[in-house]
């Protein structure tokens, strides 16, 4: 066929690639992760995770308010409970004024027509931070997952317009979609954690929210008896169909970039909305190698939130939403 074809008559100037481009980031694409504590006047960095925040509910407002102005639509709201609130069943995460309660009315407040997506999973509140209830060395489901369906409810009488169940009990879905139809709330959604790795990329994430498991005997040390093996692909697809025939609205793959090629089983195996979850250690590594230099740091995060997207995901949860929206607008 050559020299009829030359595939770089396409690549030839930023119009022709412009025109040819398949996979377009917008702000749209993003939901953005806000990591809320208690107290006034609070905006802290999260150690590993350079240039983000934990904010107190008076400083959340700016953000969202900046956030709406950047044309970021959707937010997914995690709290930094005290240790003094913690215990084996979180109890705290169904007091109606509880910090995450109050964080869904704050962001409605200030920007009423923005998406409030609420993290569902006890390990914030759990004393041995785990996100079910230990009993014996081993996470019991189905005590948990009623207590999972409480907390969506709790968050849907709050205002919240999705529940994002990041626990991975098994039948969580159905709990909460069957209390939610109860109890009239018809039209909260579900965005299902679906295809949660046991990865190690979570590290930075449980520093922000000190959240990481306990060492203590009978307490188990890590979450791989509930999150997923980060060697199995055809699981992915089983869990994801599952939990769609449960009642979840959309789906999701967490973390990101290691598992692209989850995304694009998922994508096509399924008929509702795929999320990815680009997780706190991918945030954190690129941060790390751009300060020492070593990496370009817009042009890799771009060309990560592209893979994201050409890989399949329909949204993207990101610490970069950001920095992102900054550099395309
Ligand atoms: C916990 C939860 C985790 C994340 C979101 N929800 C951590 C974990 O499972 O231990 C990780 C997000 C990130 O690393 O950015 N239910």
């Amino acid at each position: 066929m050559y020299p009829l074809r030359r595939n770089r008559r396409l690549r030839q100037s930023e119009a022709i690639r412009g025109l040819v481009r398949e996979t377009i980031i917008s702000p749209n694409d993003f939901l953005v992760p806000l990591f809320i504590v208690e107290g006034k006047g609070v905006k802290e960095e999260i150690a590993s995770m350079p240039n983000y925040y934990r904010f107190s509910l008076d400083l959340l407002q700016k953000e969202v308010k900046d956030l709406w102005d950047m044309g970021l639509r959707s937010v997914l709201l995690f709290v930094k409970v005290p240790d003094s609130l913690k215990d084996n069943s979180g109890t705290e995460a169904l007091n109606a004024d509880g910090l995450m309660q109050r964080a869904i009315k704050t962001v409605k407040d200030i920007a009423p027509d923005m998406l409030v997506m609420t993290d569902v999973a006890l390990d914030p509140y759990s004393s041995f931070g785990h996100d079910g209830i230990v009993s014996e060395g081993k996470i019991l489901n189905d005590d948990t997952t009623a207590i999972l369906a409480e907390m969506s409810l709790s968050h849907a009488n709050a205002g919240a317009d999705f529940v994002a169940p990041s626990d991975m009990m098994d039948g969580r879905i159905f709990e909460i979609r069957s209390l939610l139809e109860d109890e009239g709330f018809h039209d909260t959604g579900i965005m299902s954690y679906s295809a949660k790795y046991a990865s190690a990329f979570y590290g930075p994430f449980r520093d922000a929210l000190d959240s990481a498991p306990v060492d203590l005997k009978n307490v188990p040390k890590d979450k791989q008896s509930y999150q997923m093996d980060p060697a199995n692909r055809e699981e992915a697809i089983k869990e994801t169909l599952m939990d769609i025939q449960e009642g979840a609205d959309i789906v999701m793959v967490k973390p990101g970039l290691c598992y692209l090629d989850i995304v694009r089983d998922i994508r096509e195996a399924v008929d509702v909305p795929v999320a990815v979850y680009q997780v706190s250690g991918e945030y954190a590594m690129l941060k790390a190698a751009a300060e020492k230099g070593w990496l370009d740091h817009d042009a890799v995060m771009i060309e990560q939130i592209t893979s994201i997207k050409r890989a399949g995901a329909q949204i993207i949860a990101s610490y970069f939403a950001k920095d992102v929206v900054k550099l395309i607008s």
